[in-house]
């Protein structure tokens, strides 16, 4: 029999159920040397108990002092709002726990930091869930740029848009509350596209940029008449130098209409230009400058072969994947680690970097100047 990792996770709802989706789907597809027992899941209310039974897990709990010190649970997963991430994560490694935490980190860079150095000191492994580092055609984006099919990187153009704030009538829920989720798109949608920029170029060194709460109070959750200021960020627009000289231009928004979950990049070079889309995830464009000019254009590659990243677990050529499969990779990625003992990537270093720049950006955007990172 398979030696067996437990898990306990935090948070039901929408996170809650596309980890447990992930760890109930790679054993099928990926050849792990251990099981991972769904073991228990936590949250608020009482509806935890129908999800528990329906996503799998043997016992369901309401709080989650009691995951982290239950003796059985090797792995604690958090998937629950930013503000319970550095509690949860702290008690988790002191109990030597390995964690894997949704993203971003914490609620700012001193917390990630707290975080960052708990993981490091008691010696468990860690990640953050930046899961879109884990689709294939992102991964052949960081594959061309690092063959140098692109050539000198100039450009890096990203923005991540959705529209499910935009109307105005959206209650007050913990998204739009700073003390409950740090900041706003800046945060939990520019965190995805920072990650994506270190990962893809490198590191950013100064930034620029503003940001703005478009709708400032919102209906309370549950009782329309009392309204509740929202103090965190609806939209943001920011350009940064990075390290190796390239530009980037980034904006993310929760406001914009008629986006449903558009994250998209473009990573322009000397030689050659590729440009993604989330909402065709499976396809990356690509145009490389020294290809014969009479039929020369942007292509669109259908990265779903044996040869591309993980595709081979799947399914045959062109028998294409979805958003979930990027949470598969990133347990697969974690769990390997666990199993062979070093430290994958992201972690929490990239939880911290990411929030180091989340907040130059807010300052920058409050001071009107650049920020330096
Ligand atoms: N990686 C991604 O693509 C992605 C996408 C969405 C959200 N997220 C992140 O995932 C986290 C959760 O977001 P969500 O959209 O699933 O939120 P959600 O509101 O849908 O669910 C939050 C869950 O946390 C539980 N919870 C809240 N406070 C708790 C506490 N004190 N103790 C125990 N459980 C508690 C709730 O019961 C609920 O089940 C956030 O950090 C968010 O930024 C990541």
């Amino acid at each position: 029999m398979k030696k067996r990792l437990n898990i306990g996770l935090i948070g039901y709802r929408f996170m809650g159920k596309a980890h447990s989706n992930a760890l109930r789907t790679i054993p099928m597809f990926f050849d792990l040397p251990v099981e991972p027992v769904l073991k228990v899941i936590c949250g608020l209310k009482d509806d935890v108990a129908a999800a528990a039974q329906m996503y799998g897990w043997q016992r369901y709990v309401h709080d989650w002092n009691e995951v982290v010190a239950d003796p059985e649970i090797d792995i604690v997963a958090i998937a629950s709002p930013g503000y319970t991430h550095a509690k949860i994560a702290v008690a988790a490694a002191a109990n030597g726990k390995h964690i894997f935490c949704e993203k971003p980190l914490g609620m700012s860079s001193d917390e990630a930091g707290v975080m960052y150095e708990a993981a490091r000191k008691n010696k468990v492994k860690h990640m953050v869930n930046f899961n879109y580092r884990r689709i294939p055609a992102v991964l052949l984006a960081r594959k061309l740029v690092q063959d140098g099919r692109l050539g000198r990187i100039y450009h890096f153009k990203a923005s991540y848009q959705q529209d499910w704030a935009a109307d105005p009538a959206v209650p007050y829920l913990w998204r739009f509350d700073q003390r409950l989720a740090g900041a706003g798109s800046v945060a939990d949608k520019g965190s995805h596209i920072i990650d994506l920029a270190r990962f893809l170029v490198g590191e950013m060194i100064a930034v620029a940029g503003m940001s703005d709460i478009f709708i400032k109070e919102r209906a309370s959750l549950g009782n329309a008449q009392l309204k509740e200021e929202v103090t965190t960020d609806d939209a943001a627009l920011f350009v940064a130098r990075f390290a190796n000289g390239a530009l980037g231009t980034f904006q993310t928004s929760r406001i914009a209409t008629g986006y449903k979950n558009a994250l998209q990049f473009e990573i322009g070079g000397s030689k050659g230009c590729l440009r993604f889309n989330l909402e065709r995830l499976n396809e990356l464009e690509a145009y490389f400058a020294d290809e014969e000019s009479s039929t020369q254009g942007f292509r669109r590659i259908l990265v779903t072969g044996p040869e591309h990243e993980y595709m081979d677990r799947w399914w045959p050529p062109g028998h294409i994947i979805g958003w979930e499969h990027a949470f598969s990779h990133q347990y697969y990625e974690f769990i390997k680690a666990i199993v062979e003992d070093y430290l994958p990537q992201p972690n929490f270093y990239d939880g911290l970097i990411n929030q180091q720049v989340i907040e130059a950006v807010e300052r920058a955007a409050q001071e009107k100047t650049w920020v330096t990172i």
